[in-house]
């Protein structure tokens, strides 16, 4: 399948991330070198089933690379998981004479994207936007090292606070199946105890693990917990199981929850981003479809959008290790 493509429509998909604005940047600024016109599609597929479109130049992405959220806005669209409105979206694009576009988003955006470039024959190409970091044919979503950075920083405070008053916490983060942000987080803030759900600790094990850090003379604790655990019990349910079973602690309970997927991106991130644009809108116009870009042993490369929305993202099992050694 080999288009000339003369024009390129760019949207952001599914929950937001930092570093979306800059990839957003990079993907106009990269038409524009290549003289291929550039349309904003605005609130993900939502504003494709609408024709909520925009020229783009270099100019009208100005000032945005070190901004977080999205400058087009973002969805989730039901629509769209719809013959009918993925219909609607083709006859907007082709009415627009947008002849392929790059999805900034997840798994989800990722799908939809593939449905319909195989309903319609339309050049396709995704970058992973995701602070989950779930996502397989890349070792980094974009977003995910900035909300690593975020919520450190946070943990930090609420370490100040929890050895003042010698406290155990419970710090709920994000990434509903997966454990990266979990897991990372917990060894840079250092973490006893860190509940992913790749691996089921156990209620037993937990305790267990608590008593020892009491044995071991740690006054304060802090528990990092994904908020796809596993254990079967949600952070303030384990508050109470330890408040239980554990009455030498005080227990509080910490969810993070969205302001994880606020902020400014880091440079790795604004980086990342402006790489994956430029790899994603030149597949584009050297006839490559259905391809998300990735970073692999530092270099930008490309796998089937099929492999990235089946494949799993695996979580670092060295890491836990090193996190049990860290918390002796
Ligand atoms: O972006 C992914 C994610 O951060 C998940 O970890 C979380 O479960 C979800 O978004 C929540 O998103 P929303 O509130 O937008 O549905």
């Amino acid at each position: 399948m080999l288009h000339t493509i003369k024009k390129i429509g760019v949207l952001t998909s599914g929950g937001d991330s930092p570093g979306m604005n800059a990839a957003i940047r990079s993907v106009v600024r990269t038409c524009a070198f290549h003289d291929i016109e550039c349309y904003g599609i605005y609130r993900g597929y939502e504003g494709m089933i609408e024709g909520d479109f925009e020229k783009m130049d270099a100019r009208s992405v100005k000032g945005i690379i070190n901004k977080g959220g999205t400058i087009l806005k973002s969805a989730r669209s039901k629509e769209f998981r719809t013959k009918e409105g993925r219909a609607t979206a083709h006859a907007a694009l082709k009415k627009a004479g947008i002849d392929a576009f790059v999805v900034i988003g997840g798994d989800g955006s990722f799908t939809g994207a593939m449905i319909f470039s195989q309903e319609y024959n339309f050049p396709v190409m995704g970058i992973p936007g995701t602070i989950d970091n779930d996502i397989f044919g890349t070792t980094h979503t974009l977003g995910y090292d900035t909300a690593l950075n975020t919520v450190v920083e946070v943990i930090d405070k609420i370490r100040d606070t929890a050895s003042s008053h010698n406290r155990l916490f419970f710090i709920e983060v994000m990434g509903r199946d997966v454990g990266h942000i979990a897991l990372n987080v917990g060894v840079g803030a250092g973490a006893e105890e860190i509940l992913i759900p790749e691996e089921d600790l156990g209620l037993d094990r937990l305790l267990e693990s608590l008593r020892r850090s009491k044995r071991s003379g740690k006054s304060s604790s802090i528990v990092v917990v994904a908020e796809g655990d596993k254990i079967g019990k949600n952070v303030f349910e384990l508050k109470d199981y330890v408040d239980q079973n554990l009455k030498e602690y005080e227990v509080r309970v910490s969810v993070l929850g969205h302001m994880q997927r606020g902020g400014s991106p880091s440079c790795f991130d604004r980086v990342l981003a402006s790489r994956m644009g430029v790899k994603a809108v030149e597949g584009l116009i050297t006839g490559k479809s259905n391809f998300m870009v990735g970073l692999k042993n530092d270099q930008m490369e490309l796998t089937p959008l099929e492999l990235a929305v089946k494949g799993k993202s695996k979580i670092d099992m060295e890491l836990l290790r090193v996190s049990d050694i860290m918390t002796i």
